[in-house]
């Protein structure tokens, strides 16, 4: 059985990052005029693409991690189409082809019978109708590509733990646990959901929220499952499986060139702890999936070893932004969610996306404070909105077998033949255009959709399988919105608050 570093030194072969990163031009080649010196805490994927997204727009940037070294932890990913356009774009296109599997469809099944109730076509569709693929990919595979980009634009120093933060102008800093001061023009905590940056902006402590779930995570060989006829079906034709049951469900689907699957099982916390690293049981998860289909029975046989970990939630933070203006959070630290809708990874990125794309404008001091908030404003609501979805399907998926669950299963059932009838007869969608992704009245959309089927799945059970929410999802572009907030109010904002400045320096002189 190779082991996950066998595998990695081939995704490294797969997935040289840095030449091509050298010849990519962000924001239009736009390069702010008043470079700031810039603090990172946290080296996960959100501090890696926010160093890639703030160097390319000529900033100076330096990354802070407690970590001695770069590891490889963690499990399956989902990079979503609107997260595979920023990407693209970064110069990843080749690379994720290389080391990602493009799952087929998402299939939903009971889990003591199998009985499939839902099916969503994935694959084509996505790039049909977005215009960017569906991945799912390996957490160390995508950081080593995160890496590669950063490192050709910023510095990382690792075995370096942040303890203190000091917010205020004119000189903020971070202290390390060596007692080490280093200061910053701008200081951003991507220091993950356990934020010790967080209270500092919010200026009190906050409460993560249990959700009664934890999750177990594994990987198998898929060279074993192709051993048995059964599972074999669940490598050769990659679908994403969801298994649900009664407070329970189970995510599978294949990574790293379809030679691992990927397990993530959520159940009834029993007292885990909030960490990616813990080890759990691997007798007591099979104990906690017993009497499920016998293809899962198989898989948790196949298990040696697995992580525990348990899912916190949080409210929406009132702020991202410290009062003075220099501190900022990004990624877990200001919005973690549930695993259930796969967005941990998406939403970082796009955060570091768009605060790039805004900060490579940057031309006066007083103009910080009001591109920051554009960041937030921005990000906000769809955060939100998402660490929302992530708790509806926390609902869906685990209702106790009954009158609610057979009407999900139902609802599910309709939205999959119709979607079965349009596969069959080869119907493609058409493909939307940006404006129809991004800006353009969901209802002019879904009419023109009717087109191709009537059916826009709008509040299914299945939210993948309804179109406005995909639409939302789907179709974000992290650049688009940016420059769009810029020419609608960016702009007008920055140049104010230029003004109001050098008109106070010049009453006071
Ligand atoms: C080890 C690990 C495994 C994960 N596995 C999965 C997975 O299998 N599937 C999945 O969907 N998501 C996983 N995630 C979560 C996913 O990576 C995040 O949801 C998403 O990438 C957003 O991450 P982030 O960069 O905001 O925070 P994180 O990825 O949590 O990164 C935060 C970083 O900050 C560092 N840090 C924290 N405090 C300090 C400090 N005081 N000083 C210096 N450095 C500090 C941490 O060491 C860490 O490297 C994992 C995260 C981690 C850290
Ligand atoms: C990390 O830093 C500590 C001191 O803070 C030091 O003792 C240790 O050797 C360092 N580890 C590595 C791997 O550099
Ligand atoms: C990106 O896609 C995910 C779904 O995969 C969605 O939940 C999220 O809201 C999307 N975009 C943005 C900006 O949030
Ligand atoms: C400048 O003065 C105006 C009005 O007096 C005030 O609203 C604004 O906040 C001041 N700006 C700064 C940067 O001090």
């Amino acid at each position: 059985m190779a082991s996950i570093s066998d595998h990695y030194a081939e995704a490294d072969q797969a997935a040289r990052a840095v030449d091509t990163a050298k010849d990519i031009t962000l924001y239009g080649g736009r390069k702010a005029p008043l470079p700031l010196n810039v603090i990172i805490i946290g080296c996960g994927l959100g501090g890696l693409a926010t160093a890639y997204a703030l160097g390319k727009a000529g900033h100076r940037v330096r990354i802070i991690e407690s970590a001695p070294k770069i590891g490889e932890v963690g499990a399956g990913i989902q990079v979503t189409p609107n997260l595979s356009r920023i990407l693209i774009r970064w110069g990843l296109g080749e690379q994720l082809k290389n080391i990602a599997v493009l799952p087929e469809a998402i299939a939903l099944r009971r889990y003591c019978t199998g009985e499939l109730v839902g099916w969503t076509r994935w694959g084509v569709t996505m790039e049909e109708m977005y215009n960017s693929p569906y991945y799912h990919i390996h957490r160390a595979d995508f950081h080593r590509l995160l890496l590669d980009l950063a490192s050709t634009v910023s510095t990382l120093k690792l075995n370096s733990t942040v303890v203190k933060v000091n917010p205020s102008p004119p000189h903020p800093s971070v202290t390390l646990s060596t007692g080490e001061v280093l200061s910053a023009d701008l200081i951003i905590g991507c220091d993950g959901v356990k934020s010790l940056v967080r209270d500092l902006v919010v200026g009190e402590p906050t409460k993560a929220v249990a959700t009664g779930d934890a999750a177990y995570r594994a990987i198998i060989p898929t060279s074993e499952m192709m051993k048995d006829p059964a599972l074999r079906e669940l490598v050769e034709s990659p679908e994403m499986t969801g298994w649900m049951g009664p407070g329970r469900h189970i995510m599978g689907y294949c990574i790293r060139a379809k030679r691992e699957y990927n397990l993530v099982m959520a159940h009834p916390d029993d007292g885990s702890v909030e960490s990616w690293t813990a080890e759990g049981s691997a007798d007591k998860m099979r104990a906690d999936f017993e009497g499920w289909e016998p293809r899962i029975t198989k898989l948790l046989s196949m298990v040696p070893s697995t992580l525990k970990w348990k899912l916190m939630d949080r409210q929406p933070l009132t702020t991202w932004l410290h009062h003075e203006g220099r501190v900022v959070l990004l990624g877990d630290s200001c919005h973690p969610m549930l695993p259930y809708r796969a967005q941990g990874a998406a939403m970082a990125v796009e955060d570091a996306a768009v605060l790039g794309n805004l900060l490579s404008r940057l031309s006066h001091p007083a103009e910080l404070t009001p591109l920051l908030r554009g960041y937030e404003v921005l990000r906000y609501h769809r955060t939100a909105e998402t660490q929302k979805s992530s708790r509806l399907n926390q609902h869906i998926f685990h209702l106790p077998d009954g009158p609610a669950q057979q009407e999900r299963d139902d609802s599910m059932r309709r939205a999959m033949e119709t979607e079965l009838a349009r596969v069959s007869k080869q119907l493609h969608y058409r493909p939307w255009t940006t404006e129809e992704m991004t800006t353009a009245l969901w209802d002019s959309v879904a009419e023109k959709q009717r087109q191709t089927s009537d059916f826009t799945g709008e509040g299914n059970s299945n939210q993948w399988a309804d179109m406005r929410k995909n639409r939302e999802q789907f179709g974000y572009d992290a650049d688009l919105v940016s420059e769009k907030w810029w020419v609608e109010n960016g702009e007008r904002v920055c140049r104010q608050a230029v003004a109001n400045s050098v008109s106070n320096v010049s009453a006071r002189m």
